[in-house]
């Protein structure tokens, strides 16, 4: 089993009217990126970050900055986030393929899939390449693995909640996908959702070397303890 682990910091529960205070203290506390949930309140039932904030982000930190896309039609931005300074572009398979019954309506969450249209996928994750950006497919707790894409991406993120909140329980169900994903792809895998010291030892044992935390870190007294904890477990 290999051993390095990289610890992600999902900013969603920072404290956004003090983001360079939080960058500085999620850096000291060791974590070893960040990870910047951008939602429009379509793909998922919430509002957050466009470009302009990772603009703001990338001027107070070196780390690897990753915009974790959860909006409809994520290539028509593509551009944008790499520009302001994304390293690692996160978008959802969930955007490329006819959503299901239960949740075709605008409103009506979670988006999943069972295919993609893999042209268009692997077009979007290859632009994401083309821009020198690490390219991601991401996974809603839903939808099975679409492997065809597989050889396109840098790495995969396996939604481990319903996306769209921090703060919710880790879904198990979600550990098999992440088993399976090891055993065929060598790139990155990252989990995202309700990652916490009780919670890391299975993603990691599934084969998840990328732990994205919000509420975990920031939630903590002492967050170099927190990563500490999630870093020993491996
Ligand atoms: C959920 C986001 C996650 C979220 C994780 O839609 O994609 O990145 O911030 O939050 P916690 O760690 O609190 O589950
Ligand atoms: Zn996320």
């Amino acid at each position: 089993m290999k051993t390095s682990i990289q610890i992600s910091a999902s900013i969603l529960a920072a404290d956004f009217a003090c983001l360079e205070k939080e960058i500085k203290r999620s850096q000291a506390a060791g974590v070893d990126r960040f990870h910047i949930d951008c939602m429009d309140g379509h793909f998922v039932p919430n509002l957050t970050i466009g470009p302009v904030i990772i603009q703001a982000m990338r001027k107070h930190t070196n780390l690897p900055l990753e915009a974790h896309l959860m909006i409809e039609h994520p290539g028509d931005y593509i551009e944008a986030y790499a520009k302001a300074g994304a390293d690692i572009i996160q978008i959802q398979a969930e955007c490329y393929g006819p959503r299901r019954n239960a949740c075709r309506a605008w409103d009506q969450w979670p988006k999943e899939v069972d295919t993609v249209d893999v042209k268009s996928l692997r077009g979007d994750l290859r632009r994401i390449k083309n821009l020198g950006k690490k390219a991601f497919v991401v996974f809603n707790p839903g939808t099975p693995l679409i492997k065809e894409v597989l050889d396109d991406c840098d790495g995969v993120l396996i939604m481990s909640v319903h996306p769209g909140f921090a703060g919710q329980k880790f879904m198990p169900a979600v550990l098999p996908k992440i088993e399976e994903l090891s055993r065929i792809f060598t790139g990155g895998i990252a989990i995202d959702g309700g990652i916490n010291a009780q919670t890391a030892p299975a993603a990691l044992r599934s084969g998840a070397r990328i732990l994205i935390t919000a509420s975990y870190l920031y939630g903590a007294a002492d967050p170099g303890k927190a990563v500490r904890d999630l870093k020993k477990i491996a």
